[in-house]
């Protein structure tokens, strides 16, 4: 009896043993095949956590501070006050009073009362055609989403870069607030969706390139803002015009805890006038797959001379519509080409950059589907 009894425990230990090793190793596999975004994403906060903690302790004890004792953006609709508290602090907070007067020839100003602060987000899934009918009931809409004030001067002509695959389910959640804020803002916009076609990992940065080239075709642009598609903006007061240095709209996601995840952090929505843009030779071209190409642009921001702008307090927060990164590659070639950024910016961007699009209009935007391929951006060895 004793002695069936050990064996009995014995096997059950194995079998315990056996069950906690199965269960690790499917769950690895799970996260290597089935859920790799899950695992990228992971792996970026660790990364960002770790940038953080090394070179940027300095900024946790500034987000300390900025919490505890400037407690006034609760609401996220007023800028911080007070003097001297580095960044974060800028402008004054007057906005416009309600019974601001238009005037046709002046240009529109840039605090204005229709700028409310914080938007009400809603993630429901919607058709194009449903924000559509709802938009232009109020305001007449042209063709591929423009749109211009007509009591006052638009400060800025913004053309709005979408890269885009696979997410058709994400363009009417963010047109319905971005539309309106951007409407509210008195800029003039249009929206430019580049898509990307065939079977090579998706490249963000070289869709910028070709969205940029096709906007300018249309109108003299002044202004670009590069904008990825799940990033709704939470707050209206976010202005989307640009300014004389390379602006990064997208400062606080939900996905990151709305903490900047590093100080280089130049991903989501970022915008620069096109004398910038074209300054920096665009884009890279070279990274294919999932990241590292916000990095090489905050690079190439840097070597030309420029700082990045942040919009204060609160006023960046974005919520992401969730998707994980799903069936997309991650580009595990960015950190060796990220070290070469200098000598790469004048030999890869918009001036070796060849495509042939396929253009369609649509009511709410342009439709620019391009086949990319590494042979379209020729680049000779570096
Ligand atoms: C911050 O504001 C909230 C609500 O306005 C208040 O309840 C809280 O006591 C404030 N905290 C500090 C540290 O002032
Ligand atoms: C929130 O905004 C309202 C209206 O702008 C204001 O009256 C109120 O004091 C604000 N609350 C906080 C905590 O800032
Ligand atoms: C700003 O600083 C000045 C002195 O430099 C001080 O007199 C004033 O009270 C400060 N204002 C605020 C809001 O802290
Ligand atoms: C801001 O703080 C620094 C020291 O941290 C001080 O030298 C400077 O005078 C302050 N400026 C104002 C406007 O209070
Ligand atoms: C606008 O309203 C403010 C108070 O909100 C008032 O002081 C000002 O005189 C008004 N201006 C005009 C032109 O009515
Ligand atoms: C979100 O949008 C859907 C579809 O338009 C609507 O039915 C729903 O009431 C909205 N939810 C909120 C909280 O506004
Ligand atoms: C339609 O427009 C009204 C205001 O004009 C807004 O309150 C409502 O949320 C909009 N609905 C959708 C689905 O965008
Ligand atoms: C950018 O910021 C750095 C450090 O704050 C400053 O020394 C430099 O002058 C700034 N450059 C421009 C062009 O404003
Ligand atoms: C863009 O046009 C292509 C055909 O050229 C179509 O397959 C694709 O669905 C369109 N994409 C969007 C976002 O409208």
């Amino acid at each position: 009896m004793p002695i069936f009894k050990r064996l009995l425990r014995v096997s059950n230990r194995s079998f315990l043993a056996f069950i906690f090793f199965f269960s690790l190793s499917t769950s690895c596999l799970y996260f290597i095949y089935a859920a790799p975004g899950i695992a990228n994403t992971y792996l970026f906060m660790m990364q960002a956590q770790g940038i953080m903690l090394r070179d940027n302790v300095r900024t946790i004890g500034h987000m300390i501070r900025f919490y505890t004792i400037k407690n006034n953006t609760i609401n996220g609709t007023d800028y911080p006050d007070g003097n001297n508290s580095s960044e974060l602090i800028a402008q004054p907070t007057t906005y416009l009073p309600e019974n601001f007067t238009y005037s046709v020839n002046l240009p529109c100003p840039e605090k204005l009362p229709s700028m409310k602060g914080l938007i009400d987000v809603n993630m429901t899934e919607i058709t194009l055609e449903e924000i559509y009918r709802n938009l232009s009931k109020n305001m007449h809409i042209n063709p591929a989403g423009h749109w211009k004030p007509d009591d006052c001067q638009p400060r800025w002509k913004v053309a709005i870069l979408i890269p885009f695959r696979n997410r058709h389910e994400h363009l009417p959640i963010l047109f319905r607030h971005l539309i309106p804020m951007l409407q509210k803002q008195r800029l003039q916009f249009a929206f430019y969706v580049i898509e990307q076609a065939g079977t090579q990992p998706f490249n963000r940065a070289m869709l910028f390139n070709v969205g940029f080239k096709e906007a300018m075709k249309d109108l003299d642009w002044d202004c670009l803002v590069f904008h990825d598609v799940d990033h709704i903006p939470e707050n209206d007061r976010n202005y989307y015009g640009c300014g004389q240095m390379p602006r990064h709209f997208a400062a606080k996601l939900d996905k990151y805890m709305y903490i900047l995840p590093y100080n280089e952090f130049f991903g989501g929505v970022s915008g620069l006038t096109v004398n910038q843009f074209l300054k920096i030779n665009g884009f890279p071209n070279a990274f294919w797959g999932w990241g590292g190409e916000d990095d090489d642009l905050w690079n190439r921001v840097k070597f030309a001379g420029f700082n990045v702008t942040r919009p204060d307090g609160d006023l960046g927060k974005y919520k992401s519509i969730p998707h994980h990164h799903r069936g997309e590659v991650q580009f595990l070639g960015r950190y060796k080409l990220l070290r070469y950024s200098k000598e790469r910016q004048h030999l890869d961007g918009l001036n070796n950059l060849n495509y042939i699009p396929e253009i369609r209009i649509h009511s709410l935007y342009k439709n620019i589907t391009v086949n990319l391929t590494p042979e379209l951006a020729p680049i000779a060895d570096y």
